[in-house]
């Protein structure tokens, strides 16, 4: 029974701990985006990698976090190997992001289920609390911007997202398409009714350039992103066009606005980047 007892206390004790590592974590860092979207697929995690890398490359201290607990795309996007290995401080039983393209601190889940072998610091995030962990055990360090690309739906990953950064900015990723905006909707309202500061939404996918006869072609349809802007008080901050190159460079872990910077999608990414700066920057 004492036994039972202790154990919880200690439970108890390294919860709190947690907590208090997490907000002393946060306040180093000046703005905490997370994208979010009702939908899966829609494009989040092209979105958090080219937000980051944009962010890094005109020379900000950017951190990005995968938040994908299971599915975690962000390594494969940003060409990380993901058998580098976050680096242990044993001494506090802290572990440091790796150092990603650009100088960026990188944290996924990816990096750590490559081997069952690994330290038991690895395998405790698969038991419990990963967001906590990453958020609160990791070390951030002095940042102007963490990026954090979020599983689609509301999860106990984007929950517990949503409480534990109270001054996070939450940016809605949606397609055209009536079911990703009325999921979007939703994820739009669980934020609001967190009172957490919803930015405003991201429309991806947005109409198609046929590369052959210029046609522009809203493949899936239009008008639902601006009615959500009307119907919840928030801004359109972007409309980023459908390119067959995106879907390739995402693949091959090349972020399409490095690649290919004139291209129509990364001019229209480029001036969604800096409406999201001036949003949070002139605060
Ligand atoms: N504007 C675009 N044009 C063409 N392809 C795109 C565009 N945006 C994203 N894609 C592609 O669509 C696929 C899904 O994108 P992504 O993985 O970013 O979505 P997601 O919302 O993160 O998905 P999940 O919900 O599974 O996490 C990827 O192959 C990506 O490269
Ligand atoms: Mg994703």
């Amino acid at each position: 029974m004492q036994e039972e007892i202790n154990s919880q206390e200690k439970k108890k004790k390294e919860l709190e701990q947690r907590e208090e590592n997490i907000k002393k974590n946060m306040e180093k860092i000046k703005h905490k985006i997370v994208v979010i979207s009702g939908k899966g697929g829609v494009g989040k995690t092209t979105v958090a990698v080219n937000l980051a890398i944009s962010l890094a490359s005109v020379g900000l201290r950017v951190g990005i976090l995968d938040v994908d607990i299971t599915g975690p795309n962000v390594l494969k996007m940003l060409g990380v190997n993901p058998e580098l290995k976050p680096r242990v401080d044993p001494g506090e039983n802290k572990f440091y992001p790796v150092i990603g393209p650009l100088n960026m601190k990188v944290m996924s889940m990816a990096f750590l289920t490559q081997n069952s072998d690994d330290p038991v610091i690895w395998r405790g995030p698969m038991k419990m609390g990963a967001v906590r962990q990453f958020l609160g055990d990791a070390i951030w360090g002095e940042l102007d911007y963490l990026v954090c690309d979020l599983p689609p739906g509301t999860s106990d990953e984007t929950l517990d997202i949503l409480q534990l950064i109270p001054d996070e900015n939450v940016v809605v990723v949606s397609t055209p398409q009536e079911v990703a905006l009325m999921d979007a909707r939703k994820t739009i309202k669980m934020s609001q009714i967190m009172k957490r500061n919803v930015l405003g939404i991201i429309e991806n996918m947005s109409g198609f350039t046929c590369p052959k006869c210029g046609e522009f072609i809203e493949i899936f349809g239009s008008g639902g992103a601006e009615k959500a802007v009307r119907d919840f008080g928030i801004i359109l901050l972007g409309r980023i066009p459908f390119e067959t190159e995106i879907g390739q460079q995402g693949d091959r872990g090349v972020p399409f606005t490095i690649k290919y910077p004139e291209s129509e999608s990364s001019k229209a990414f480029k001036a969604t980047i800096n409406k999201i700066r001036e949003l949070l920057e002139k605060k």
